[in-house]
């Protein structure tokens, strides 16, 4: 078990999740694998409706009612989270993984100073610690995550902050613990342009002073580009294309990575009107096993590609669900 820690923090292996909608069991998640090592910082990408929140709270025990792991595992430190009792699981909650979510109201208790719920979830995991100290800790924590005048602050209330000053709290409630594994969920797609900076810039600090694998969920690959090692690109409950950032980037395989990259603001086209994928996300029921995920709204599709759903190829170290994908035609 050692070894595994050494090497992999989480292994998510052939991960589907089911759920009943319209009378019938839709796949959410369409086996689903990754894994990220430790410090490492890999980002879950596609548009709303793909499946990047499902994946998160699956990893976290957090499944909807209606919603099943179906098949797969996932593996932190080599620990199977899916085999463990809900108390189990409440330890490994906010200890060992912690959640940042895209609305830090949701996180929040509107009616507990926000210093005191830093505290609560420290002193959740460290009853034998005296209070002084845990005030200390907290303290400690609040600075670090970029927060001033924290003693006064400690007992303000979350509507008395800002957007930004509230996820800088949420933040400060993920890291308390030291989490080896930190999920966030869309962390700054409700904030302004320039305090999104902030935060990324804030949790990337943290990346590196505490080493713990984040895995950062975003439909935006402009924001997803700025800051993680690893890309995962999902789409329709699949995953369509994974590697390393750079790579992905310089040489994106799949068609939806394409027009992921086309719809970023500032890319290669400046001036040019900026360009969406045209058509939408499939609903659940809609989707269908046989056939390319993408294929009713890719410009390439073949016969086969209505027929058959392609399965992850290898290539130069990235691994891309197209058929077409090495196939000598890259733009
Ligand atoms: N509680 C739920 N009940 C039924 N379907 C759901 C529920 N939550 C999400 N879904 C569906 O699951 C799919 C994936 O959702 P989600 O993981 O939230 O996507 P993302 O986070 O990528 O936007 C979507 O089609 C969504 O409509
Ligand atoms: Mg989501």
């Amino acid at each position: 078990m050692t070894e595994c820690k050494e090497h992999i923090r989480l292994a998510v292996k052939n991960l589907s999740v089911e759920i009943r909608t319209g009378g019938k069991d839709c796949k959410v998640l369409n086996q689903i694998s990754f894994t990220a090592k430790p410090g490492e910082i890999i980002g879950l990408v596609g548009e709303s409706g793909c499946g990047k929140s499902m994946t998160s709270l699956a990893i976290m025990g957090l499944l909807p009612s209606g919603a099943c792991v179906s098949e797969g595992e996932i593996q932190m430190e080599g620990k199977d989270l899916l085999s463990l009792s809900e108390a189990e699981l409440c330890s490994v909650r906010g200890g060992e993984v912690a959640m940042i979510f895209q609305e830090p109201m949701s996180a929040l208790n509107p009616l507990i100073p926000v210093g005191k719920q830093i505290e609560e979830c420290y002193r959740l995991h460290h009853k034998a610690v005296s209070a002084i100290q845990t005030r200390e800790i907290t303290l400690d924590m609040m600075r670090t995550v970029g927060l001033s005048r924290v003693e006064s602050l400690y007992h303000e209330f979350p509507h008395q902050l800002s957007g930004g000053m509230k996820q800088r709290i949420v933040i400060a409630m993920a890291l308390i613990n030291r989490p080896r594994l930190i999920i966030a969920d869309e962390p700054t797609t409700a904030l302004d342009v320039t305090i999104q900076a902030q935060i990324l810039e804030l949790l990337k600090k943290m990346n590196v002073e505490y080493g713990c694998t984040v895995l950062f969920i975003s439909h935006d690959l402009g924001v997803i580009r700025t800051v993680c090692d690893q890309i995962v690109v999902m789409y329709a409950g699949r995953i369509v294309e994974q590697g390393k950032t750079e790579e992905v980037l310089k040489t994106p395989g799949h068609p939806y990575t394409r027009g992921l990259l086309s719809s970023i603001a500032g890319a290669k086209n400046k001036g040019e009107e900026l360009y969406s994928i045209p058509g939408y996300v499939e609903p659940l029921e809609k989707r269908e096993e046989n056939r390319c995920p993408f294929v009713k709204r890719c410009e390439r599709a073949q016969e086969v590609c209505h027929i058959t759903c392609p399965d992850m190829k290898e290539i130069q170290g990235r691994k891309v669900r197209c058929f077409y994908e090495g196939d000598g035609r890259s733009e």
